[in-house]
Formats: C-alpha cells, structure tokens, sequence
C-alpha cells in the first residue's frame, strides 16, 4: 500500500514501487530533467535508453520507488505526476579482516547501496527526497542489510546535505572517479607488456586471492565477471612471461604484473554535458576534426560529449612488483583502444584517495572529479566481530569499486 503524505487539502504524496509497465516514460522524464553534477561549470545529465531500472538490474536484490504526486482536484478526477524516484540495491561485501591460522581472511557485511536518487526541479524542498530515502531504507532493514551507503559528487551541496543531515549518514570515504576522454587516434602500449584475456574462471581465482580482503569486494564476484556487460579481465606481464593459467601464476608470479576488468556501460546508459557555449563546442568539434584527420600527430582531442555519449568502466585495477603501475598504464592504453573501437566517448575508473595508481591512471582534471561516500548503519545489534563499527574504520590502499553500481 502507498504510503500518504498531506500536502494541502487535494494533494498528497505516494510512495510507491516503479511499475515498468507503466511508469518508464515518466521517470525517464524526471531523469531527462535532473542535473547529476557538475563538470567545471557545465551540468551532466543522465539517459537511461528506455530502462530505468538499467542501473540496478544487474545487482542480487534491488528496487527501485516512485514518489507520485495525487491530486484529486476536490472534484473526484484524480491526477498523478511522478515527482521523484530511487534505486537500491543489496549485496554482500568485505568490510574488514580477521586473522586465523596466520592468514588473513575478509570479514562480510550485508551492504545495501542507494542510487539514482532524483525529485522534479518544481517539487523540491518539499520533503519528498528524504521521504523517499527512509522508504528505501525500510526495505534495506528488512531484507537484512546491515549498512546503507550513497555516493555522491563532493560538490552536490543538496544531496551532501540530504544525506549527511536529515538522514543521518556519515561521511565515510573518497575515492577520485578519474575520467579519460577516448581519442580518435589509438593510445600506445608498451611492447615490454604481453597482455591476456583470462578465462573467466582465471578471473575469479586472481580476484579472489588478491582482493577479497579489500574493501568493498563483493562475494558475489563471479556474478560480476559472468555478466555480459562485463568485457573481460585483462593481465599485463612482462614480454618474457609465458602465461599457463592461474594456477601456475598465483603458485609462481612474475616479478611484475596488473590486472584489470572493463565494464561496458556504454549499453545502459549515456550521458551528456550541457550548458557549454557555441565556442566552446566549436573548439571541441575542431580538435576531434584534426585527430581524426591525423591521428599519426597523437593530439588529445575531445569526443562528442555535448550529446549522449557512452563510456567503459575500468575496475579492479592492481596489481605487485616495482613496476607495477607502468604495468597498469599498459592495462589503460589497451582498455582506451578497446573503447575507441566501442565507439566510447570517454573511459572512467574508480580509485580510492590512497591508493599509489592515482597518479598514474591518466585522466583529464576537468572532467574527473572527487566521489564522496557516506555510509548509515541501519541497526545496532550487528555481530562484525573484530571489524566493530564498520564506519569508524580507517581507508585501506584501495577499494573495490563493483561496476554494476557506477
Ligand atoms: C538531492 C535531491 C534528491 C533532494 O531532493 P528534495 O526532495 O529536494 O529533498 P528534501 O526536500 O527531502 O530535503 C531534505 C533536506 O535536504 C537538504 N537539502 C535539500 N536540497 C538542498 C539544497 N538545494 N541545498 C541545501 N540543502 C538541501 C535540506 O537539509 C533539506 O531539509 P529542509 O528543506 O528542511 O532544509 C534533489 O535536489 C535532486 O533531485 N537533485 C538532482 C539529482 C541529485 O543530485 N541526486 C542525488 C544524487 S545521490
């Protein structure tokens, strides 16, 4: 049943589930309306492509809510707006570690994570955003989920203050979202790297031995990597390497090496900067013009982001050795000439703020920017052992950024 909100004597507010059926040409309006953050002084906007439950669908659980706007008029002919919506979805994640017969082992916690919160630029300030969080958080709780986390850009004053006021988040960590456009000429890759495509079972045995203590790995990696969104997972070793399977590689690894999945979110959704002036798009058209007629001369040009473009998304990025993050640049030129083929607009990767490979990923200033993540413990009586309070935590080198929810 809707939940009902007074608002003046004809209108109320109802929460209620999205029916697809239904609802899409009306959330997709909302969506089409709602800026997502700032790009220097411009705005990025979401398309969803007909499905707006595109960015949750691929999670364990997942829902998304409505906030309809009712107003029988007095007069008993009742209409309906959709005013607002949120997604969330729930998975199980490393918060921590313990230690038994000398190895280190991840501690869980059932984790929920909301996205795709929006309410109509003419409805704001009306309470329906945080009305529509507690609702979500309710069926989080209820489905056992122990903490609820957003992420949002640093610089989105009113959903910072969304979240960390009236709904009582922390702030908790902040990786940098680091974006790299997609040239029209083929980024260089060292010849001193040999790089594969792992099998995916491969895939799942590196994960799994080298990242499942760190934060936020989901347990359910195999789904990940199964995905068909998901385009492989990619090893860069040394030229000299000959490669025999996991096994092999996890008993007796190279000195150095990287490994990295690309997520084809180029499918799902696009996004689209506006706002620039005429000048500032003509600029744009130019350089690509110029790479695209003499791609020999590697001059950095920007793609069409002034129209829905799309993009990769590179996770799971690490690695060892000394060398291992010129390894990984090797990853990052393949995984650009591997969206230059997709026809991407841009590539994007997720770093958490301490990790050594942020200087190395390239990406441009301008159009990265710092994610901010806020976490809510949704009960008290949680048995995480020696992980304690999970929010009180310090950051580890790195994160585990699960590309279904970028
Ligand atoms: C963020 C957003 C969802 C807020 O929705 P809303 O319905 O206006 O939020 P509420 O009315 O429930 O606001 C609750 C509280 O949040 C804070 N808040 C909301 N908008 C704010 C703003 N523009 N500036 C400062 N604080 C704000 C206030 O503390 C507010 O309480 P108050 O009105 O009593 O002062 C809406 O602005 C939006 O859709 N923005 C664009 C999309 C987006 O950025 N989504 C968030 C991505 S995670």
């Amino acid at each position: 049943m809707p939940e009902n909100d007074s608002r003046s004597s004809s209108e109320v507010v109802a929460i209620r589930q999205y029916n697809p059926k239904t609802d899409s040409k009306q959330v997709e309006q909302v969506e089409n309306s709602c800026e997502v953050g700032p790009i220097a002084e411009l705005s990025l906007y979401t398309h969803l492509l007909g499905d707006p439950i595109c960015r949750i669908r691929n999670s364990p659980a997942y829902l998304m809510l409505v906030a309809e706007m009712v107003d029988d008029g007095g007069a008993g002919e009742e209409k309906r707006e959709i005013v607002g919506m949120i997604r969330g979805c729930i998975k199980t994640v490393t918060c921590g570690t313990k230690y038994s017969r000398s190895k280190t082992l991840p501690v869980y916690t059932k984790l929920a994570y909301i996205l795709g919160l929006r309410v109509s630029l003419f409805h704001r300030r009306m309470g329906i955003g945080s009305k529509l969080v507690s609702r979500m958080e309710e069926w989080f709780a209820g489905n056992g989920a122990e903490y609820s986390y957003i992420a949002t850009d640093d610089a989105n004053g009113a959903s910072v203050s969304l979240f960390t006021g009236k709904c009582g988040y922390t702030k908790f960590r902040t990786p940098s979202v680091l974006v790299h456009p997609v040239f029209a000429h083929r980024l260089h890759v060292s010849n001193r790297v040999t790089i594969v495509k792992l099998t995916l079972s491969d895939a799942e045995s590196l994960y799994r031995h080298h990242f499942s203590t760190t934060e936020f790995f989901p347990r359910d990696i195999d789904a990940v990597l199964n995905n068909q969104l998901n385009l492989g997972t990619f090893l860069a070793l040394p030229k000299q390497y000959i490669w025999a399977g996991s096994d092999k590689f996890l008993s007796d690894p190279p000195e150095n090496w990287a490994v990295m999945s690309v997520w084809n979110c180029n499918d799902v959704f696009k996004l689209e900067v506006k706002g620039a002036s005429k000048l500032r798009k003509g600029f744009a058209r130019t350089t690509r013009v110029v790479d695209r007629a003499l791609p020999f001369l590697r001059l950095p040009s920007l793609p069409k982001i002034f129209s829905p473009f799309g993009l990769h998304f590179l996770y799971g990025f690490g690695g060892s050795g000394p060398l291992y993050t010129r390894f990984a640049k090797s990853l990052f030129g393949f995984a650009h000439n591997l969206a230059k083929e997709c026809k991407c607009g841009v590539i994007a990767t997720e770093l958490s703020s301490e990790d050594p490979l942020k200087l190395a990923i390239p990406h441009w200033k301008v159009l990265s920017f710092t994610d901010l993540w806020c976490i809510k413990r949704l009960g008290e009586d949680y048995s995480d052992g020696s992980v304690g309070d999970w929010r009180k935590s310090q950051p580890g080198l790195s994160i585990f950024v699960d590309p279904r929810e970028f």
